[in-house]
């Protein structure tokens, strides 16, 4: 089985190609586009989608060593998403699909990060506890089984990634900016202020991470300028610090509750070092295994997609060519 997929949901333009199952290529082009807003503007990312599609499958394909007329499978992003960004994606593949007259298959972009750890971990099978955390989702789900999940608790408000985003630009870091944030952290004080980190009465798996964001808001403001450059990586290092303790005993009670022994960390906060640090040492406390994908599979990329695609097509699973974006799909 050859497959192509393609994932288009926010701002990465992205395909892979997998062969017998083993990733071949892994192609994803960042929109930079979006800098000088600070954050992603869904008209752009959809221009930028359709400007680079073709290039990014091209390159895909080019370097499995495969040309279009092998591939006997293709996959994309369905939703949740940007519902301009999904349909670039969706419609490119569908053409490939009717062209070539080969199975189509639309794929849930959460799932995708789900099964993103499946990607250098084949063994990985369910039942495992994930904890996503990305721009647009936070979330701690029971995997039973592909397409049997459980969601113990969501974010009520912003999700982690997205106050990564607003913090960063709250104290002057370029967009996105989770990596800037975690890059400065390293070097900054997490005790310099106590951040509030919430805790939602009767849902003990859910996130609030918007009264977080207002609290660095408020203590950045009441700095003078010369404190705010001084103490930018010791706010940056704070902020990370409430977000992690906001984080770890939610995931502490699911293993206390769910005794299945393996946690998978996905999603581009998953990429976060102290974050990654901190679920290694929970999940070794707890004696669960951990598995977190490597940088590249956590934020946005097709290879998780195909990941996904790989596991439904084997069920004899595949799309119509009429299925519709879907910018609010959640898993379940
Ligand atoms: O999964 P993803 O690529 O897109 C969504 O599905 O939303 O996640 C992007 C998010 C952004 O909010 C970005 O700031 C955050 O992941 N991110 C990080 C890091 N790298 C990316 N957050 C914290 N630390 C990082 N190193
Ligand atoms: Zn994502």
């Amino acid at each position: 089985m050859k497959l192509l997929a393609i994932e288009s949901s926010c701002d990465e333009t992205a395909a892979a190609v997998f062969e017998e199952g083993h990733l071949k290529s892994n192609i994803i082009a960042s929109q930079d586009v979006h800098i000088s807003y600070g954050g992603v503007v869904p008209e752009l990312a959809s221009r930028a989608h359709i400007a680079k599609i073709s290039a990014i499958v091209r390159k895909a394909l080019h370097e499995a060593q495969l040309d279009v007329k092998q591939i006997d499978a293709v996959a994309a992003t369905a939703g949740p998403g940007l519902a301009g960004s999904l349909i670039v994606g969706l419609t490119f593949a569908k053409g490939i699909a009717m062209a070539h007259r080969i199975p189509f298959i639309g794929i849930n972009h959460i799932e995708g990060h789900i099964f993103s750890a499946c990607i250098e971990n084949k063994d990985l099978q369910p039942p495992f506890l994930a904890l996503v955390v990305s721009g647009g989702h936070s979330m701690i789900v029971l995997v039973k089984d592909i397409g049997d999940y459980n969601i113990l608790g969501t974010t009520i408000d912003d999700a982690a990634g997205e106050a990564y985003d607003k913090v960063a630009k709250v104290i002057g870091l370029p967009y996105p900016g989770g990596p800037n944030i975690d890059k400065i952290a390293q070097k900054g004080n997490p005790e310099f202020h106590k951040f509030p980190v919430a805790t939602i009465k009767d849902k003990p798996y859910c996130f609030s991470f918007s009264g977080l964001k207002t609290a660095v808001l408020y203590k950045y403001r009441s700095m003078s300028e010369s404190e705010q450059v001084e103490h930018q990586k010791d706010i940056a290092a704070s902020f990370q610090k409430a977000v992690i303790d906001a984080i770890h005993p939610k995931i502490t009670a699911a293993m206390d509750e769910f005794h299945i022994k393996k946690l998978v960390m996905v999603g581009g906060v998953a990429r976060n070092s102290s974050l990654r640090k901190t679920m290694a040492n929970l999940a070794t406390e707890n004696g669960f295994q951990l598995y977190v994908p490597s940088g590249i599979y956590c934020t946005d990329n097709a290879a998780m997609i195909g990941q996904v695609a790989l596991l439904r097509l084997q069920r004899n699973e595949q799309s119509t060519l009429d299925l519709s974006p879907s910018p609010n799909l959640t898993i379940n």
